[in-house]
């Protein structure tokens, strides 16, 4: 089963990704907390060069203003990764532990991503569990009903300690491109000879129902002289982070409504033309943007700030100009 799983990982995994062409453990951990809650593509290309060429060493990131950290982690979401990541790097004052245990008693580092670090990191031989590979696994063991405790037993069951790195990913990207939530492709799985599940793979995919939450912000724009006003996020969501004032509705010029998604929430934006800002304010310059700590939110409502049509007097310098993105 191992060496199948190997041969069938040589010829078509994802050797292409950056955080496996390395032996940088912090380019590596990055990796992985990029990855959390983010596709592949986009942590590829847009965030994590950007990310290093900013913070190269785990010391710089350790050393940086955790505005600077929100600034760079702009548009990533979930920025709380950001905060736990700052504080790590600074707890561990630039060397990262080499231990599972030793991992997982910093911030945002739990046992998945403990292992993560010491398989693709160290080449342990540890079992590494996402959700890709619990469902590999749940599906090859004929695990109805499993606990966490008794896959994680499994996938060191079955764990190839010679090789545990291209192990633990040739069963995620198993996990991702053959044997992926509904309509498996059971035929070129490399391991369908062993499984007991494919028979009726869609038995271990229970369809969870995400509950969205309807949202609507009233925010306002309000620039003078080339500077926005921002406030500091009250938002738990948001911790951290900067954004729009919120507004009293009846007192601002409406601009318009946009729609965003974030998280389980469903938000509509409602949008004014702020003349003034009763909270206290810090006064961004609309070309330092760019690495302010704003989320994709704030950085959507400049830009329909910018677009709409409405009569209003609009700052000098065109926001559109602005590299947002
Ligand atoms: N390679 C290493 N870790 C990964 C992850 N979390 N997702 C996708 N590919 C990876």
């Amino acid at each position: 089963m191992q060496q199948k799983l190997l041969h069938w990982y040589a010829k078509n995994g994802r050797h292409d990704l950056p955080w496996r062409n390395t032996d940088n453990i912090y380019h590596i951990y990055l990796s992985e907390i990029m990855l959390q809650q983010t596709q592949v593509e986009r942590v590829k290309n847009e965030f994590y060069f950007q990310f290093l060429e900013k913070f190269p060493t785990l010391k710089a990131l350790g050393d940086a203003d955790l505005d600077a950290v929100f600034g760079a982690w702009s548009g990533l979401g979930y920025y709380r990764r950001a905060k736990n990541l700052h504080a790590s790097a600074k707890l561990c004052g630039g060397v990262l532990p080499k231990s599972v245990e030793e991992l997982k008693k910093l911030p945002g580092i739990g046992e998945y991503t403990a292992s993560a670090v010491c398989s693709f990191g160290y080449n342990q031989a540890v079992a590494v569990v996402d959700t890709n590979i619990k469902r590999v696994l749940q599906r090859h063991g004929a695990m109805l009903d499993a606990t966490e405790k008794q896959i994680k037993k499994y996938a060191l069951k079955l764990l190839n300690t010679k090789k545990p790195r291209e192990h633990n990913l040739a069963l995620m990207d198993l996990g991702s491109l053959i044997c992926t939530p509904i309509n498996p492709n059971c035929k070129a799985c490399p391991l369908s000879i062993t499984c007991n599940g494919k028979d009726e793979p869609e038995l271990y995919t229970k369809k969870r129902k995400t509950r969205y939450e309807n949202l609507e912000l009233f925010l306002g724009v309000c620039i003078k002289e080339n500077k926005v006003a921002l406030i500091p996020s009250q938002d738990n969501m948001y911790k951290g982070m900067l954004t729009l004032p919120h507004v009293d509705p009846i007192e601002d010029d409406y601009l318009g409504s946009f729609k965003h998604a974030y998280t389980k929430y469903r938000i509509t934006v409602k949008l004014y033309k702020a003349t003034q800002v009763t909270q206290e304010a810090k006064w961004v310059k609309l070309d330092a943007l760019h690495s302010a700590p704003i989320s994709s939110l704030v950085k959507k409502s400049l830009q329909f700030f910018c677009n709409t049509k409405l009569p209003y007097t609009k700052p000098t310098q065109n926001l559109s100009t602005i590299t947002l993105q």
